[in-house]
């Protein structure tokens, strides 16, 4: 078994992945909320839609925001039919990898309370740093996720002329 995550813009034919993540997105919407499919083709334009595949096929995305001093992760999804063997890690993974590069100090997300998701940040070594209060009509709560990352140290040198 291969996987693979990519970015949409690396893609030779990146409408079939928005369609793909368009349908999936879909499906997910009580999991990872609705986002107009505009929203989509903006983080794609940004290089910010990344889509993770199994031998060839896709199989989830993730959207995620600029590497700022926080890098938020928007939305995260894998298939139903394929969870559970790292494809949701080796995206975050990814995520990781893009945020260290922009030199930012932490991941960020939301997860409701009631998720099995809220596992899987933690089996990341995400840390849940405070419960907010969801949305009126469901009542849930919002688990905040932080993951902190190395900082890297700027030595001035002094200039001993
Ligand atoms: C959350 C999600 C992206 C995880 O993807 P995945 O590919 O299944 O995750 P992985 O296989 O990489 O899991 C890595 C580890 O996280 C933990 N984990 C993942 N899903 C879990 C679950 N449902 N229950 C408990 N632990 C879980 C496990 O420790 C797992 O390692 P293990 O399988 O060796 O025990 C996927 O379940 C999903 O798409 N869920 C629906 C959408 C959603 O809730 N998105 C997040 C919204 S904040």
């Amino acid at each position: 078994m291969t996987i693979t995550v990519q970015r949409t813009s690396d893609l030779t034919h990146p409408r079939l992945a928005i369609d793909y993540i368009l349908h999936q997105a879909k499906r997910g919407t009580d999991a990872i909320g609705f986002l107009p499919t505009a929203k989509y083709w903006d983080l794609h334009h940004r290089n910010r839609l990344l889509v993770v595949s199994r031998d060839g096929q896709l199989v989830g995305f993730a959207l995620h925001g600029p590497a700022r001093d926080e890098t938020k992760i928007y939305q995260a999804w894998i298939e139903e039919s394929c969870r559970r063997v790292e494809h949701g890690r080796a995206l975050i993974e990814r995520i990781r990898t893009i945020a260290c590069a922009g030199r930012s100090l932490r991941i960020a997300l939301r997860c409701a309370d009631d998720l099995p998701a809220c596992a899987f940040w933690d089996a990341l070594g995400f840390t849940l740093v405070r419960k907010e209060e969801g949305g009126a009509r469901r009542g849930r709560k919002i688990n905040r996720f932080e993951l902190r990352l190395p900082s890297v140290k700027i030595v001035k040198h002094q200039d001993r002329s």
